[in-house]
């Protein structure tokens, strides 16, 4: 089995502190270790686990391979994207890479910017959903879902089958009404994003449902330059793949998908609000980090560095502090950071 570590997102929720030259992923936003790393050491101890397959944007190769140095773990290989084309044709890349000399591994895709509180969970919902994989399923993980998130897939189990079950239905992204109508009808589990199947099950049915972005990735691959542990993906061709997730590419049309579910203190932190949730908080219910002062101040996420931040008499904020920029917003309305980094992208 070899971990496909997608880490080639902007996380742009998480601005100014997740930034395009530093996305969350290479951040320590719940932790010691940055989130690539924990993502990588939560494979530790598993069997039949090789060294993972990275697959990131080329401006962050350095980043990359030095987060996994310094925990002293290596990557089979590092797939360089020139540009961002989303998730579907990032794992066509690494399934042709898994492939190329004739092998057919199981391919695990993981997210490099999720925390999993639970890693024996983890294992064990990986290790669960391992035969279905190898009868040619696309597995994916269900997470039971807890609000009407709407930036998430939602999944209908179907029949039940070794391990779990078949997907009746994947809906990637849905509209409130209908996220809240899954939500109240109890039959749906959230998509993970996590994915365990054969390298060419994925390719066979891309290969079906998306064939020109299985011929641009591998017009991409074949074009592919090797610069010591980085595989760099041809600029030319890869820029004539189409831009698309995984979960709209593959998984809402395919007919082979399961779901398994994985209860493991699961949480993509997509948010300044989703990480304030999950961190330990202070008695008046602060996430305070860096050098912060506060006076009746409660429900509030303040995240500085070594500049003194003084808040007084305020509820329900978040403040981020960077040497660059700064951002104040009202906890409720996180999601809508997006708003200012594409402002700033605009005004640029
Ligand atoms: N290499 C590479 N290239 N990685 C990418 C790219 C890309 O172009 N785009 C995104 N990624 C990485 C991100 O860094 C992240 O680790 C992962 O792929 C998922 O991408 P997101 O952009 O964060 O996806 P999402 O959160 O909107 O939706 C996915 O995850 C949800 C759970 O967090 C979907 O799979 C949903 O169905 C799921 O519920
Ligand atoms: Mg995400």
């Amino acid at each position: 089995m070899i971990p496909v570590i997608l880490c080639g997102g902007t996380g742009s929720r998480l601005w100014p502190l997740s930034r395009e030259a530093y996305p969350k992923q290479f951040l320590p936003l719940a932790g010691a270790r940055t989130m690539l790393q924990a993502t990588a050491l939560r494979l530790d101890g598993m069997d039949g686990i090789e060294a993972p397959i990275l697959v990131c944007n080329e401006n962050h190769r350095f980043a990359a391979a030095e987060q996994l140095l310094e925990i002293d773990r290596a990557a089979q290989s590092i797939l360089l994207e020139p540009s961002a084309r989303n998730t579907a044709p990032a794992i066509a890349l690494a399934a042709l890479a898994a492939t190329e000399g004739g092998e057919d591994p199981l391919l695990l895709v993981l997210p490099a910017d999720h925390v999993v509180a639970d890693t024996t969970a983890f294992q064990r919902a990986v290790s669960g959903a391992r035969a279905l994989a190898e009868s040619g399923h696309l597995v994916t993980f269900g997470i039971v879902p807890t609000c009407a998130e709407t930036g998430y897939g939602y999944i209908r189990s179907g029949d039940a089958v070794s391990g779990g079950w078949k997907v009746a239905e994947f809906v990637e992204k849905p509209d409130l009404a209908t996220a809240e109508k899954y939500l109240a009808s109890g039959d749906y589990n959230w998509n993970s994003g996590m994915f365990l199947f054969r390298a060419s099950r994925y390719l066979e049915e891309l290969g079906q449902y998306c064939p020109e972005i299985l011929a641009a990735c591998r017009a991409a691959y074949a074009g592919a330059g090797r610069d010591l542990d980085f595989t760099r993906i041809d600029a030319e061709a890869f820029a004539r793949c189409p831009s698309d997730s995984v979960d709209y590419a593959v998984m809402e049309k395919t007919e082979a998908a399961a779901v398994v579910p994985m209860q493991a203190g699961w949480n993509d932190v997509g948010s300044w609000s989703a990480l304030w949730e999950l961190a330990e908080r202070d008695d008046n219910d602060n996430l305070l980090r860096g050098d912060v002062m506060t006076e009746e101040t409660s429900g509030c996420l303040v995240h500085g560095g070594d500049r003194l931040i003084g808040v007084l008499g305020v509820r329900d904020l978040v403040v981020v502090d960077t040497d660059d920029a700064l951002m104040i917003a009202d906890k409720s309305r996180v999601q809508e950071v997006k708003k200012l980094v594409q402002r700033l992208k605009k005004d640029a």
